[in-house]
């Protein structure tokens, strides 16, 4: 299926956020529908990066990236994630080539953070680069480590 990565729009947010949510690593976090919605529109609002993957027209995926946040030395990807079922197909990656991208046009560091207990995104990034290089004990969850990820991007 062909994949297309473009910007998000507003009439997006709502569909997508109903979608993703349902994510396990979502529910882990407590994340809901509507306060996805709500997080998602308030960083449309404020002119952080939010890409979309597409498949036939159906918004499957996002990725949300603040171009400032990454500990004064990058960006910061504050969040990928498809929509349950459309794993390993591809999506992740096309978001990420997109965001990695745009990111290099102003920063040299692209960081993340991952759960300990997600070992499938940890390969996901190690695959495409990116370096174990610390942890954030406890930081969201209170049973789980936070990872810290980062890329040199140029
Ligand atoms: C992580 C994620 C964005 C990757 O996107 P994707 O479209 O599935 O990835 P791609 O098809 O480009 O690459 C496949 C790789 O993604 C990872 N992946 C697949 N399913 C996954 C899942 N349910 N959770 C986490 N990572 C997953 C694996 O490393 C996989 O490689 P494998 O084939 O060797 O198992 C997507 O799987 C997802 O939304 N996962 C749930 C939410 C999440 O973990 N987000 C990352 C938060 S740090």
């Amino acid at each position: 299926m062909t994949i297309a990565v473009r910007e998000a729009r507003p009439d997006d947010l709502i569909r997508l956020a109903t979608a993703v949510v349902a994510q396990p690593l979502l529910v882990r976090y407590g994340a809901t529908a509507a306060g996805l919605d709500r997080d998602l529109t308030a960083a449309l609002g404020r002119g952080e990066g939010l890409l979309v993957a597409e498949e036939q027209g159906e918004v499957v995926g996002f990725a949300w990236y603040q171009l400032r946040a990454g500990l004064g030395i990058g960006a910061y990807l504050k969040l990928i994630a498809t929509v349950p079922g459309a794993e390993s197909r591809g999506l992740g990656a096309a978001l990420l080539d997109e965001v990695e991208r745009r990111v290099a046009l102003e920063q040299r560091h692209l960081l993340l953070l991952v759960s300990d207990f997600n070992a499938d995104a940890q390969r996901f990034y190690e695959r495409r680069g990116y370096a174990r290089v610390g942890a954030l004990p406890r930081a969201v969850l209170p049973d789980v480590d936070e990872l810290v990820y980062s890329k040199r991007l140029r």
